[in-house]
Order: structure tokens, then sequence, then C-alpha cells
């Protein structure tokens, strides 16, 4: 009894000094890259905007700060206090160079900030964005006519597709000798260029009917070689033909072939058509590795498995609800996704008879019309935990439903072979039944951070993640 009663005395202080313990833990891991100065005396304001305290990395918070006061200025206004600042940011202990140290970096990259000074409407754009507490998104490049995919190359560089502009474009990193981020076209007058590989200093490009190499690029020292065919003959139609580009854990080059119409079947007169192709980068050992897809615009492979993982986007003009877009997962070479013959969980499409056997269901039916386009596996350290070997779907947007989906980023876990707990990450750029945005695809950069393009907008943004509010137990 008396053991009873100790116990019970006892146990809100182990609850308590448990909770502690995962707090403690969570904020370690969450640390590793934020000031620690910056977690125990300034996030308990700046994270949450209070009083409109500017967030770290935020652009819209910072632009005008940052464009009309100096370094030292800021420091000051931190020693001394501003608004409901207190002196020292509430560290009255704080060294000048540590204050200095957390406010360098609080502010956003330099590029950020001047390229989006002078638009007013899209730092009020950004701000509708709805994020999860904890990521901050910036623009890091703009001016860019349509951008779609996107690969790195060597040097930080950024190369971008522009499928309307017919042009390539190179976003240059902030250097030394230029302090802003720089947009350089380096191709034009291609055919709708949409997907982009960089690999061994050349960059792919896939135009509608050939896929297209520059063979040693070096924008930054001024090399722009000309281009040479690496695969030609494709067919020279423009609906869905414009094609996603990547490099599969095999080095080789992967892309899709859209089907040329919003439904139609070709299977037995050009195969090619619907079809997943793989080939070495030199063109050889061309494989049509999947049928029986209406258009793919976003894949990609499991961090673990290697396996590809692709979207569908669904048929027009079968009402609002109807078919719904798809998830699907190569799970082998020569499967048959069975389109047009049928939609969804190989329900039978209206209009098609005599069906193929063995055709093979999407892993995730997605709402009708949110038209997904890129999809990438998470594989940084820089989002939370949970986001690891997560699927990100950049859904563009229905055009023709009576009321408008998709427009924002949404998330899969995924587990083996299944997908599920699919959840928006970022929406907002949606307003009502108007639009002034559309994410298309994905770049994960090598700190963990995340670009996404967005076709309607014309920028590039990125998508950064610093932990949450300090705990105040701490
Ligand atoms: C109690 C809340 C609070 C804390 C704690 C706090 N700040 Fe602030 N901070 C603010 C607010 C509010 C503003 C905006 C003030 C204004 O513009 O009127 C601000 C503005 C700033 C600015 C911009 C100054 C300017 O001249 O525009 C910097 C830089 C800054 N804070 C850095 C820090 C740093 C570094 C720390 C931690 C050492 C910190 N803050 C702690 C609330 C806080």
């Amino acid at each position: 009894m008396q053991y009873h009663s100790v116990l019970k005395a006892l146990l809100p202080y182990l609850l308590l000094s448990t909770s502690l313990m995962s707090a403690l833990l969570q904020a370690q891991s969450l640390n590793s890259a934020v000031p620690v100065t910056y977690q125990r005396y300034c996030a308990q304001c700046h994270n949450e905007k209070i009083d409109g305290a500017p967030r770290p990395h935020n652009v819209g918070d910072w632009a005008t700060r940052v464009e009309q006061k100096t370094d030292a200025q800021l420091l000051n206004s931190v020693k001394r206090g501003l608004g409901s600042m207190p002196a020292g940011g509430s560290c009255p202990n704080c060294s000048d160079q540590t204050l200095s140290a957390v406010i360098a970096w609080m502010k956003p990259r330099p590029g950020d900030i001047k390229q989006i000074a002078d638009k007013p409407d899209l730092v009020k754009n950004l701000q509708r964005l709805n994020i999860p507490t904890g990521f901050q998104i910036s623009v890091y490049a703009d001016d860019i006519e349509e951008p779609r995919g996107m690969a790195l190359g060597d040097d930080g560089i950024v190369y971008v597709g522009s499928r309307k502009a017919g042009k390539v474009y190179a976003v240059l990193p902030a250097t030394e000798d230029h302090v802003e981020r720089q947009v350089k076209v380096i191709a034009r007058g291609l055919h709708m260029p949409h997907g982009v590989v960089f690999s061994d200093g050349d960059l792919y490009v896939a135009e509608v009917s050939q896929i297209i190499r520059f063979r040693g690029i070096d924008p930054l020292r001024g090399k722009s070689p000309a281009a040479e065919v690496v695969y030609g003959g494709m067919p020279k139609v423009n609906h869905h033909g414009w094609k996603t580009l990547h490099l599969g854990p095999d080095d080789k080059l992967y892309f899709p072939v859209g089907m040329p119409c919003n439904t139609c079947d070709y299977r037995s007169s050009q195969p090619l058509f619907g079809s997943i192709v793989r080939m070495t980068k030199d063109g050889k050992d061309v494989e049509f590795i999947a049928k029986g897809i209406r258009h793919s615009v976003g894949f990609g492979f499991h961090p673990q498995t290697g396996v590809m993982w692709f979207s569908d986007n669904g048929q027009d003009f079968m009402g609002d609800n109807l078919p719904p877009d798809e998830i699907n997962r190569l799970s082998q070479a020569g499967l048959d996704f069975g389109f047009p013959y049928f939609y969804g969980n190989n329900i039978p499409s209206p209009g098609y008879d005599r069906p193929p056997k063995g055709v093979t269901p999407p892993v995730f039916e997605l709402p009708a019309h949110v038209a997904p386009l890129g999809v990438h596996f998470y594989r940084g350290s820089m989002f939370p935990k949970s986001y690891r070997n997560k699927l990100l779907i950049a859904e563009h947007g229905s055009w023709n439903r009576t009321s408008k989906v998709g427009y924002r980023i949404s998330t899969l876990n995924i587990k083996n072979e299944k997908a599920s707990d699919y959840k928006p990450l970022i929406n907002g750029w949606l307003q009502g039944e108007s639009a002034w945005g559309r994410p298309v695809a994905f770049l994960e950069l090598p700190d963990g951070s995340l670009l996404i393009s967005d076709d309607k907008a014309d920028v590039i943004y990125q998508l950064r993640y610093s932990p949450p509010r300090a705990d105040p137990s701490l």
C-alpha cells in the first residue's frame, strides 16, 4: 500500500521528466542547423511573427528592412530594442559578434530579396501560401517564362526547361562578383523543352520529338556548346508531347511519351504513345518499359528500392469527379497501366471493348482533375524526420472543373508498396476560383531545401525548414 502511494506521489515528476527529456531530444535534433542563441532568445517572437517580428529567411518579412538598413543599423536595433523587442533581443549579455551572426542567419539570402523587391504583388501572394509551422518559402528565381523541369548542375547552377518560351535557363548562384542570383538563357528556339537532366558535365533536354545534349556546358565560364541529338524519331505531336526527363538509379535516361489526345487508342498502330522509355545517355538500348499511360508529367525513384513511381493525369469530360488522377508504381519493366481501356482502379472506360488482360491498377487514386505533375521522394535532412521518403506531389490544378481543385503541394506516406495519408503540405495558390500560381516540378538541393517551379507565377520557390518555437520549459 505504502509502496503504491509513493509511486503515486512520484508519478507526476516521472511524467514531467520524460516529457522534458523528449522535448530536449526533439529540440536537439531539430536544432543542428540553427544558431543556439536564436533558438533560445529570438525564436519565441520571430518564428511566430509576433508584433511583426520578421520570420527567419522569409523574403516578404525582410524585404524592406534589408533594402533600407545596413547590417550595423540592424544590429543597433537589436541592441537598443525596437517596438516590442527588448534590448539585446532579450539577451542582454550577447556580444555584438553573436548578435550579428544570428541576424546574418535570420536574413534571407541576398538573391532572394532583390529579385522581388519590385514585385509587391508577388510578395503579397507569397504570404497567402499556407505552410506548416517551421517551413519558410521564398522566391529562388523569377523572370523565367513558364519554368517546368529543373536539374542541378555543377557549381550550384540550376537548369530550367521553359516549355512555352522554347528556352532553357540557367540560374547562376550568387557569388562574390555578382551578389545576386542571375538568370541566363542558355538555349532558345527549342520545341517545348520541359525535362532537363545534368550528368557528368553534360546537359540533356527533352523536346517533343527528340532528346538533345549540350556537352561540357559551363555557363559560369561562358561555355555554351551546340546541341547534339542523342535520340530522335519520336512523334512530333504537341498534344501531351512535352516530356519529363530524369536519370534513373541505373544512370539511364527515362521519359514518358504521352497520348496525343484526350482519349484514344494507338496500342496496335503506334505503341510508342502512352509508354515510358528508358535508354542509355547515348541514346542506345532503347526499351519501352511501361504502357497504357495517358500522360505522366512526373516520376521519381524510391530512395531505398529504386522503384519508379509516376503520376498520371486522368482524362477530361467524364464530369467533375471522374476519373481519379493516379499515382502508379512500376515494380518491373513491361507493365500495362490500362489506358484507354481502364481508368482508376481498373474500371472499364466507356467506349472501349475487348480490354487487355493483366492490367496494373494505380497505387493511389487522387481526386479527379487535381492534375498531379511533378512527384519527388524527399531525401534530405533539413525537413523533419517524418518527411524522409515521403512522396511530394505538385498538383497543377484543374482547368475545366466546375469548381477548381488542386493548385497545391500534397504528400503521401510510402511504405513498401503502399501509399497512404494523403495530405496537403502547401496551398493558397488558389484563392476562391482564381489561381495566381500553379506548381509543376521539384528539385531537392544538397542542403535539403526544395525548389518548386511554378509556370503561372513564373517563379521558382525555395522551401526551407527551421524548427518551430522553442519549448517554453527549456
Ligand atoms: C519579445 C519578442 C522579440 C524577441 C525576443 C526578439 N525580437 Fe527581434 N524583433 C521583434 C519585433 C516585434 C520586431 C519588429 C519591430 C518593429 O519593426 O517595430 C523585431 C525586429 C528585429 C530585427 C529587425 C530590426 C530592424 O531594424 O528592422 C532584427 C534584426 C531582430 N529583430 C533580431 C532579433 C534577434 C537577433 C533576437 C534574439 C537575440 C531577437 N530579435 C529577439 C521581436 C522580438
